[in-house]
């Protein structure tokens, strides 16, 4: 029997229609003749919906057409069912649409690569490609993940972290703070958005004050980062788990302005969004050996320290004028989940599928072979503190 695969994307995000290409391009790498494949499209506002016109991109000019012509699902919060439910019953039949035995969650930005989905599909306990809940969530929050990796020994530019409602109260504070320790000129950020959305530079006061305000309609966390003038960006893929893994060849993607932005990374320049396969890169980036050497190892170092699995793609800066390496970021699911890198590593995109099912198997029977839970029934013991349950009160905590 082929395994079942059920491909999760779109979703409550600014990088929705990226993740409706990079999932297009993934389900078209699988090979049908060892998986069965069942799209599975999260609107824009959280409905889920299956059929096969979800399969072509050029279906997504109309939504509400599209939508008409599959059906809407869900699945269970329930440990060990792994079926897909149809939303309307049918009026004889069954209700399953279909079972899966793994997923592969392509959904970039929030409420999917977040860690969100990945806690849903742990709580299921169904088999899934790529991080797990924790690492999702530290590698989506950009303040976290910097705390992670400057611990870790990791080069990261300074930064300034805070709130919106810290912002509110002590901004005098955090301004003089902001001045002092990093100085101008500074990139503000939303803690946890990708492509670039809600991201700005300020070179004085008043623009900081701009671009926090800006950023705040985005995130309650904001961060504030030391601004490398003079930079060069060099992605470098990441594929296995943290115990094994090996990084792809580098890439040098190629900006239009000050720095990457959405039209950068997703338009290529051309008519039609095409996914990140499409943007101007160099590959691999034209670079000296040892700091080729040194990012590899930086971004793997990266996968490591944060837990990863699967696919992910870090994103370093090189400072042009000192030749310092930073780690920038780290994506857990990559535009077009990375593939063109790993073709031009010699490692075809239907390999590349196959090995994060793989991946996903593997890590669902080690964890399986965890103990979960503690096989007693405290209330079935009899004496002292078990004569009702009492909580706190009756115990010595
Ligand atoms: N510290 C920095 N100094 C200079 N440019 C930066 C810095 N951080 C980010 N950038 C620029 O902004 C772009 C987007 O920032 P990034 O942190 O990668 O956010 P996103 O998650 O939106 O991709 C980067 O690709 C880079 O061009
Ligand atoms: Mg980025």
């Amino acid at each position: 029997m082929k395994t079942r695969i059920g491909v999760i994307f779109g979703g409550r995000s600014t990088e929705h229609e990226i993740s409706v290409i990079s999932a297009s391009q993934a389900m078209h790498a699988i090979n049908r003749d060892r998986f069965d494949v069942t799209p599975i499209y999260i609107t824009k506002d959280g409905k889920w919906y299956t059929g096969d016109a979800l399969l072509d991109v050029a279906n997504y000019r109309n939504i509400p057409a599209l939508l008409a012509r599959c059906k809407q699902v869900y699945m269970r919060p329930e440990t060990g069912n792994f079926n897909l439910y149809l939303a309307k019953k049918p009026f004889w039949g069954s209700d399953i649409a279909t079972t899966l035995d793994v997923i592969i969650p392509v959904l970039h930005g929030s409420n999917g690569e977040d860690g969100t989905l990945e806690g849903l599909l742990e709580t299921i306990g169904i088999p899934f490609a790529g991080c797990n809940t924790l690492s999702s969530a530290n590698g989506m929050d950009k303040i976290t993940m910097k705390m992670i990796l400057k611990d870790a020994g990791i080069p990261v530019v300074d930064y300034v972290w805070f709130t919106d409602k810290q912002w509110f109260r002590e901004r005098d504070a955090l301004v003089e703070r902001i001045e002092s320790t990093i100085g101008y000129p500074v990139i503000v950020k939303p803690a946890n958005l990708g492509s670039s959305v809600g991201i700005g530079r300020a070179d004085n006061r008043e623009q900081l004050l701009d671009r926090v305000s800006d950023a705040e309609r985005y995130s309650t966390r904001i961060i504030v980062e030391d601004l490398v003038e003079n930079l060069q960006e060099i992605n470098c893929s990441v594929l296995g788990d943290c115990d094994e893994y090996t990084m792809s060849v580098l890439e040098e993607p190629i900006k239009t302005g000050d720095f990457l932005t959405y039209e950068d990374k997703y338009m290529g320049g051309t008519k039609g969004a095409k996914g990140m396969q499409a943007s101007q890169k160099r590959i691999p980036a034209e670079l000296p050996a040892d700091e080729t050497e040194r990012i590899k190892f930086l971004a793997g170092e990266t996968f490591r320290v944060l837990s990863c699995h699967g696919v992910s793609r870090v994103d370093v800066i090189i400072d042009r004028d000192t030749r310092n390496i930073y780690v920038n970021e780290i994506n857990t699911i990559p535009g077009s989940l990375s593939f063109y890198l790993w073709e031009a590593t010699g490692l075809t995109f239907e390999k590349l599928m196959e090995r994060l099912v793989a991946l996903a198997i593997k890590r669902r029977r080690e964890m399986a072979q965890k103990t979960q839970t503690y096989d007693r029934n405290i209330f079935s013991l009899g004496g002292g503190g078990v004569k009702g349950a009492k909580g706190c009160k009756g115990s010595k905590i």
